[in-house]
């Protein structure tokens, strides 16, 4: 095979036969294909996409470069969730004891944030003592103990993704829909995962802006889910807001804390029951209802005993950011707009996440929020708090929230948080 051909034929808008895709995919892997060959490759991914077929080649291809995990010896069926990443998106800690609690294995490989989008291990890891990264031999451990891991994905799964995500971190190929939905089902497919449920993210704070795009990923993703036996469906979600009250990291996991004593706010409690009941569908798991789990403390004690096994302390207090500061409402009047991109932006600037991958990040910065969009507000009183480990982070915080909220006389409508489910065809 000549690289230089494969490249030609994607430049041209034709199609790569999947002998093509498989050997692309795999000297690419193995160093036999430049970084600068597979970049305009990329390139030309985003720019003439790739249909059905090639997609699905591409992701086994991407799957074959690595291990694939399987859990079928456990006594139990396996469901998992994937989001397309959002802001204050802490649902995958209250969700993944939640359903192990209601009868489901949860085997979780997660990522850290990137931009202005926070990142599960991130937040986890302000936890004293949690460890991200796990053997399978631990892996196994603990999910019989607790029913739940939720880790960092190993270097032997899926490496091409890796490689070529970073490449394309790197060269602007990032927001292609076969490129993010071969890349995000490679990993969750290689993970063994019996089925799926993927929270497709819609809005400002997503990187899907608009339901049509959002929706074309979602159906992408199902059919590879689908195809490779996974029992994988998808759901629409709002992310033009930022979800609940708390954006940054260890603010993040003491609202899921909240939400798993029974409380927490609204919309997190609501997407977390609704996103439980599709995973618990998904694996066949009948007769538990997660909303009463949620109320009489068998999904805390999955929690509890999930953070122990993978070395954490439940019980410790978590870190604070030294300094706040407050922004108040401009008028009177009712919150009519809160842009989540803003707030991500706001928090990212106040330390919560990185800008490089080697970056570390602070656990107590972020975002607490007094309002969500619709609710009324007095002029003067807190609108947000920023939490950061230095004073001077604030002015660049503060820069990006600017025509980020508004206040008007009106009450606004407020978009349902579940705005489409897809199912495979
Ligand atoms: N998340 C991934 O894992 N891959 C992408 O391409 C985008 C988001």
């Amino acid at each position: 095979m000549d690289t230089i051909e494969v490249i030609r034929a994607k430049r041209d808008g034709g199609e790569l036969t999947t002998a093509q895709i498989d050997w692309v995919v795999d000297a690419y892997t193995s160093g036999g294909v430049a970084d600068e060959q597979m970049s305009a490759l990329a390139m030309a991914i985003l720019l003439n996409g790739m249909d059905r077929r090639e997609i699905a080649a591409w992701t086994r291809a991407m799957i074959r470069s690595g291990e694939r995990m399987d859990w079928t010896a456990l006594d139990r069926p396996t469901a998992d969730k994937h989001s397309t990443g959002g802001v204050g998106d802490k649902i995958t800690l209250p969700l993944a004891p939640l359903v192990a609690a209601c009868g489901a294995y949860v085997p979780q490989l997660s990522g850290r944030g990137l931009g202005h989008t926070g990142g599960t291990l991130d937040k986890l890891e302000s936890i004293p003592g949690w460890r991200a990264s796990l053997s399978n031999d631990e892996m196994l451990h603990v999910l019989r103990e607790a029913g739940a891991v939720v880790c960092a994905a190993g270097s032997g799964l899926a490496p091409a993704d890796k490689k070529l995500y970073a490449l394309r971190d790197v060269t602007g190929t990032v927001e292609s829909i076969p490129l993010i939905a071969s890349s995000i089902m490679s990993k969750k497919i290689a993970e063994g995962t019996g089925s799926l449920v993927l929270d497709v993210k819609v809005g400002s704070g997503a990187f899907m802006k608009t339901t049509e795009t959002a929706r074309e990923l979602a159906e992408t993703m199902v059919a590879l889910g689908t195809d490779a036996g996974v029992r994988t469906v998808a759901l629409l979600t709002a992310m033009d807001r930022p979800l609940g009250l708390a954006v940054g990291n260890a603010l993040e996991v003491e609202e899921a804390v909240e939400v798993l004593a029974g409380g927490g706010p609204a919309d997190v409690v609501e997407l977390t029951v609704r996103l439980a009941r599709e995973m618990l569908a998904a694996a066949g798991v009948t007769g538990k209802d997660p909303a009463k789990a949620l109320a009489d403390g068998s999904a805390m004690d999955a929690w509890r005993r999930m953070i122990a096994a993978q070395g954490g302390d439940p019980d410790a207090p978590l870190p604070r950011a030294a300094e706040t500061a407050t922004v108040e409402a401009p008028a009177s009047g009712v919150l009519t707009r809160l842009d989540a991109y803003a707030v991500g932006l706001a928090a990212w600037r106040l330390g919560a996440g990185r800008a490089r991958k080697e970056d570390p990040v602070s656990a107590g910065a972020g975002v607490t929020l007094h309002a969500k969009p619709g609710d009324p507000v007095r002029e003067g009183q807190p609108l947000l708090t920023l939490h950061a480990d230095e004073t001077a982070r604030f002015e660049r915080a503060l820069e990006a929230l600017d025509g980020g909220y508004a206040v008007g006389p009106a009450d606004v409508e407020r978009p349902p948080l579940v705005i489409e489910r897809v199912t495979a065809t």
